[in-house]
């Protein structure tokens, strides 16, 4: 049965392109090395981080992780960056739940408590929204965040992704199902 309309975006779309370095407003996004397992760490070791992520991860799970990225991005199944400033990771951004066909994608951020409250998360939004509606040519990127994730909500505004609506529990967390508020950025907007 043929589909009657086209594919966005054809398989290779992502593979096929080298993943960048994206410099941005200060920032740098590039992707993860080896030597980034101790802030992986750092940044799973933070309460806050484990809560909405709801994750931990040891030092040997954080090089595994690291180590994925490259197989995801040739697997057009997620594309990793370590979020720079000052030549330090401050912490990451991602995208994931990547659909070429429909041309969408979801972004996945945190920040390492110490580079808090500098605008870090808005501006590598920015970045990687940039590219991925410049260079990749997506149509839609999404983030949902659990409502009671009052900072993430500012990050997804103050980066112009107006908020959609709210699913209720939507996501199952260490305490139980949150409802989560959905935000999304189209390549028109
Ligand atoms: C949400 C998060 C990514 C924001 O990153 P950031 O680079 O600090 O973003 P901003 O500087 O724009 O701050 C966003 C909001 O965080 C809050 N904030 C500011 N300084 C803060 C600090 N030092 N510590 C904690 N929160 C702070 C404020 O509410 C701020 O909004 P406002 O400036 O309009 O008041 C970061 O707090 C984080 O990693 N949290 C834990 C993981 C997480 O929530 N990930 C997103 C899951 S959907």
């Amino acid at each position: 049965m043929p589909n009657l309309y086209t594919p966005a975006l054809q398989p290779g779309a992502l593979a096929d392109l080298p993943q960048p370095v994206l410099s941005h407003d200060g920032l740098l996004l590039r992707p993860w090395q080896e030597r980034d397992v101790a802030a992986v760490v750092a940044g799973y070791a933070d309460p806050a981080i484990q809560r909405w992520h709801c994750r931990s991860m040891d030092e040997a799970e954080a090089r595994e992780w690291i180590a994925r990225w490259p197989g995801r991005w040739n697997a057009e199944t997620g594309a990793g960056w370590a979020v720079t400033a000052d030549g330090s990771v401050a912490g990451q951004i991602s995208l994931r739940r990547i659909d070429l066909e429909e041309g969408l994608a979801e972004v996945s951020y945190w920040v390492l408590p110490s580079a808090r409250g500098r605008r870090i998360a808005p501006r590598a939004l920015a970045a990687l929204a940039e590219w991925s509606f410049g260079t990749l040519k997506l149509y839609r990127l999404e983030l949902s965040h659990s409502m009671l994730n009052t900072a993430s909500c500012r990050v997804a505004e103050v980066a112009g992704f107006p908020a959609e609506g709210t699913q209720r529990g939507a996501a199952r967390h260490a305490d139980g199902w949150h409802d989560m508020h959905g935000h999304a950025r189209l390549a028109t907007d």
